[in-house]
């Protein structure tokens, strides 16, 4: 019998692979850079399955040329790079890898919202450049977390994992928003859900967990950095796009708001002459809350899990379209 046929858009680790390996004819683009989208294209044309990457567009002309395709498996919890929809109508199923990341991503915006209060970057950067000059009783001043009040656009897993973190270690308020109420977080973090316009008022941080959709396009702008404290960190380690990046940059130049930790940017890479670069309160990272070994380990069992089930026509472990 023939085995089924396989693309995965990049080298992920060997555990992943493996289990594909055993069951299918798997082909890996190996290079660094992500495949072009006509060869992405020309290798998935005869396939069953492909395990796809956040950086590689899965539209409706990918799934035309691949007529075989069963299942799209993304090695990512968002899924914004694959056109949904258009899988559905041609009875593809696509999966995620949801729950896999949720602790590394939420140590991540801790680690943004320290490195932002505390001015990390600037301050490492005068120390290695010559410009620690003394102690300075009024430099790199930043700002306790202890006490604060929190802001979590987008209460789900991972702002959760964020809230928990920072209600338990630093007895931080939290203030969040999502689509309904959220038991747990009220519950065992004492948390309320408020509108977003109440939430940028009342934060001294804000940490943004939603999803990128039609809705949470744009919807840091100008008008929401107004509406913050002018001691107000911001954080983003959902998706670049939620944010006006021209917008951020003036309200960290002007003082609207006080510092911004970023892992995600529109575009990825962000180009290194971007002005977010040349701002001393602007710290960003390059998408690299996923990138611990066990996450990335635990993300290939997942994808792979979901690939073999697509592949076999059986439920995904992680559906996103069933
Ligand atoms: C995801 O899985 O969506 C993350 O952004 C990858 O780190």
């Amino acid at each position: 019998m023939t085995k089924p046929k396989v693309f995965v858009a990049r080298r992920v680790p060997e555990e992943g692979l493996n289990a594909l390996r055993a069951v299918c004819d798997v082909d890996v683009w190996p290079d660094q850079l992500p495949p072009p989208a006509d060869e992405l294209l020309r290798r998935v044309k005869d396939c069953d399955g492909l395990v796809s990457l956040l950086t590689d567009r899965v539209d409706a002309a990918l799934l035309d040329a691949a007529p075989r395709l069963k299942v799209v498996s993304n090695f990512a919890v968002g899924f914004n790079n694959v056109d949904v929809p258009a899988c559905t109508a041609r009875g593809v199923c696509v999966g995620n890898t949801p729950g896999a990341l949720t602790d590394a991503t939420a140590d991540i915006a801790v680690t943004l919202l320290l490195t932002a209060a505390r001015r990390i970057g600037e301050s490492a950067a005068d120390a290695k450049e010559g410009r620690w000059l003394t102690w300075e009783p009024l430099g790199w001043l930043g700002s306790d977390l202890a006490g604060r009040t929190l802001g979590i656009v987008g209460m789900g897993r991972i702002g959760f994992a964020t809230a928990k973190r920072l209600h338990g270690g630093w007895g931080m308020k939290v203030l969040y928003t999502a689509r309904g109420p959220k038991a747990d977080a009220d519950h065992a973090l004492g948390a309320t859900r408020v509108e977003l316009d109440e939430l940028l008022a009342r934060s001294d941080f804000v940490s943004v967990h939603a999803d990128l959709n039609p809705s949470t396009k744009g919807l840091f702008s100008a008008a929401q950095f107004k509406k913050m404290k002018r001691t107000a960190v911001f954080v983003n380690t959902s998706r670049g796009p939620l944010v006006d990046q021209s917008a951020l940059a003036d309200a960290l130049r002007s003082g609207t708001i006080f510092a911004a930790g970023l892992d995600v940017t529109d575009p990825e890479p962000l180009p290194t002459d971007h002005e977010l670069y040349k701002l001393p309160n602007c710290t960003i990272v390059p998408h690299i809350a996923s990138a611990t070994i066990e996450t990335r380990n635990a993300m290939a069992r997942l994808c792979a899990n979901n690939l073999l089930a697509g592949v076999r026509g059986e439920p995904l472990p992680n559906w996103v379209n069933p």
